[in-house]
């Protein structure tokens, strides 16, 4: 991260694990959550100091992209990486289109290119088997948010505004599985 950059935040984060007797797993399984945690901090900070040249990723994509689709956000894959290690996408969000409430299958991070999107965060309970909805976030142009993987970090996006918004995303999975290996979508205690 570049001296002097702001914290990539993640998303809320509550650990399952506080609440139980601290045995040598739960400690073990502490770190690892606190490891996988800062994995994705780390790939939303080379976000932030790698792609301040919107203007230049945008242009790859190809003319009347950046318009939208009118039955839901448009997703464009603008990078794959060679060995399937991971994908990044472009998002376009027309006013009042959004994600589904979910978790993650895979760590990610993004990046609000242009305009404003909403971030609702979800609590997870293993009781219940649903998602409450704790705190909502404008996330503004510049940024950046990263999530592990699982269901500690339950979340959806959305356009509250009335312009177009656009967003980077990067998912640790190969591109052919984009669709089926990124979203755990869940159920909320109000559904
Ligand atoms: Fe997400």
């Amino acid at each position: 991260m570049p001296t002097g950059a702001p914290p990539i935040p993640a998303c809320s984060a509550v650990s399952p694990y506080l609440s139980l007797p601290v045995t040598p797993l739960d400690r073990l399984a502490l770190d690892i959550e606190a490891t996988v945690a800062d994995c994705a901090r780390m790939v939303a900070s080379h976000v932030a100091a790698h792609l301040h040249d919107t203007d230049a990723l945008l242009a790859t994509l190809p003319p009347g992209a950046l318009l939208g689709n009118p039955d839901t956000y448009a997703r464009h894959l603008v990078h794959v990486d060679p060995l399937g290690r991971f994908s990044a996408m472009v998002l376009v969000w027309r006013p009042g289109q959004s994600s589904p409430i979910h978790g993650h299958r895979t760590w990610c991070a993004y990046r609000v290119l242009r305009g404003t999107l909403r971030e609702q965060h979800y609590q997870w309970d293993p009781a219940s088997q649903r998602a409450e909805l704790t705190t909502t976030v404008v996330r503004e142009t510049g940024s950046t948010v990263s999530a592990p993987h699982g269901l500690q970090h339950i979340h959806a996006l959305g356009n509250a505004s009335d312009d177009i918004a656009l967003s980077l995303h990067l998912y640790g999975v190969h591109h052919d599985h984009i669709a089926t290996g990124v979203n755990l979508v869940v159920q909320t205690a109000d559904a």
